[in-house]
């Protein structure tokens, strides 16, 4: 069977990079992936498959029946681009001004596409069930994974939940057509920090006739928040809280009223992460108390820590080294992206993995949510045919 997906796979290729260039060519943000979703239906209707449409506005899931009993699989692609103007130079790059496919989500819808494709010819050996979810918006709150959750994208339509989730992501760090697995904690929650700072505003030469001056106490606040990861967080958790915007809006003469930070808060840990965020509040409301201001916290929560089950990673790791070759299967460290994928690994078991696109001799280096990031398609001979693999090979194993 191994030989007959890789040769299916080099099948599917050209319909494959077809595919991807037209995604790419018209990129569409977060939950407007209209057009993309009408593609996607209409490469998947020759197929045979029954489809659902329209879950979390324009998500959809293909079914394949195996001809052979065995486990529920399903696969998931993201669809959506960022809002990025390409710097490209491409001959399919983005028709759509200010909006890009920088994260590689046209590489996953296509390669998912593929996927189908090549399963859909071994349909009779295919043991088990294989559901395809094309998903909105991985790149923007709330994540089209809770609403497609919410919308019974898993239990939904009186059937069983799958048994496994599996998803990939491109990564131009790594070689094209490598294949990168970390299981366990593989990436992290990241929360919006947003807190505001209210003083007292006036002259700048007379600060002691004022309630409180919030530039100076916002000051103390981004200072004191450093200690809540180097004296709470325990220390085997990698965490991370960072501030990027931090403003006062006076004058040189003018002391503000209010003052902002706005941050990312970052980790590997479910537990910690609340925790964390009730830690923020008290020390960023106290300290400023200290200098007779306020401070509001307000924490948008974000995607959860990606948690890679055991089990579904050993899967891929073997089914990778099989299909690709040990030299071309690379252990991950875990990393700080945040990632909707998070949200079906809290509802069932699975694995997130990566695909190597980069390729230095074509210049292909450049990296995710970048304007000149762009993928070596060659990946895409490898991908759509390993997933294959990986979903066969895990039905015939009664996974
Ligand atoms: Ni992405």
């Amino acid at each position: 069977m191994l030989e007959t997906i890789q040769s299916l796979s080099n099948e599917v290729f050209d319909d494959v990079v077809q595919l991807r260039r037209r995604i790419h060519k018209n990129p569409e943000l977060a939950f407007e992936e209209h057009d993309t979703a009408a593609l996607v239906q209409n490469t998947l209707e020759p197929l045979n498959l029954d489809l659902r449409t329209g879950i979390a506005e324009t998500g959809l899931i293909a079914t394949l029946e195996g001809g052979r009993p065995g486990p529920t699989l399903m696969l998931r692609a993201d669809m959506d681009a960022l809002p990025i103007r390409e710097e490209t130079a491409l001959e399919f790059a983005s028709e759509n001004d200010g909006a890009m496919h920088a994260c590689g989500h046209d590489a996953h819808t296509s390669s998912l596409l593929g996927t189908a494709m090549i399963l859909s010819r071994i349909r009779d050996d295919l043991h088990g069930t294989v559901r395809f979810l094309f998903q909105p918006s991985e790149e923007k709150l709330p994540g089209g994974a809770s609403v497609m959750i919410d919308e019974g994208a898993l239990h939904g339509n009186g059937q069983p939940a799958p048994d496994t989730i599996f998803g990939q992501h491109v990564q131009p760090e790594l070689e094209s057509g490598h294949i990168g697995v970390c299981g366990g904690m593989y990436m992290a929650s990241a929360d919006e920090v947003y807190v505001t700072v209210r003083g007292e505003g006036g002259h700048a030469a007379g600060p002691h006739q004022l309630e409180a001056d919030a530039t100076l106490a916002a000051a103390h606040v981004l200072t004191a928040l450093q200690s809540v990861i180097s004296r709470n967080c325990p220390p085997d958790v990698p965490s991370v809280l960072s501030f990027g915007k931090l403003t006062a809006d006076g004058a040189t003469n003018v002391i503000p009223e209010t003052a902002r930070l706005e941050g990312t808060f970052r980790a590997l840990d479910e537990d910690w992460r609340f925790r964390a965020h009730d830690l923020i509040e008290r020390v960023a409301t106290r300290t400023a108390q200290a200098y007779g201001a306020e401070a509001d916290v307000n924490i948008t929560v974000g995607y959860p820590a990606l948690y890679n089950h055991p089990d579904p990673t050993e899967r891929v790791r073997e089914a990778a080294l099989e299909y690709v070759g040990k030299e071309r299967v690379v252990d991950l460290d875990p990393w700080f992206g945040g990632e909707d994928f998070a949200f079906y690994l809290q509802e069932l078991p699975g694995s997130f993995y990566r695909i190597g696109t980069r390729n230095e001799a074509a210049g292909i280096t450049h990296g995710l949510h970048t304007p000149q990031f762009t993928i070596d398609e060659e990946a895409l001979r490898t991908a759509p045919g390993f997933m294959a693999y990986l979903t066969w090979r895990c039905g015939a194993n009664g996974t």
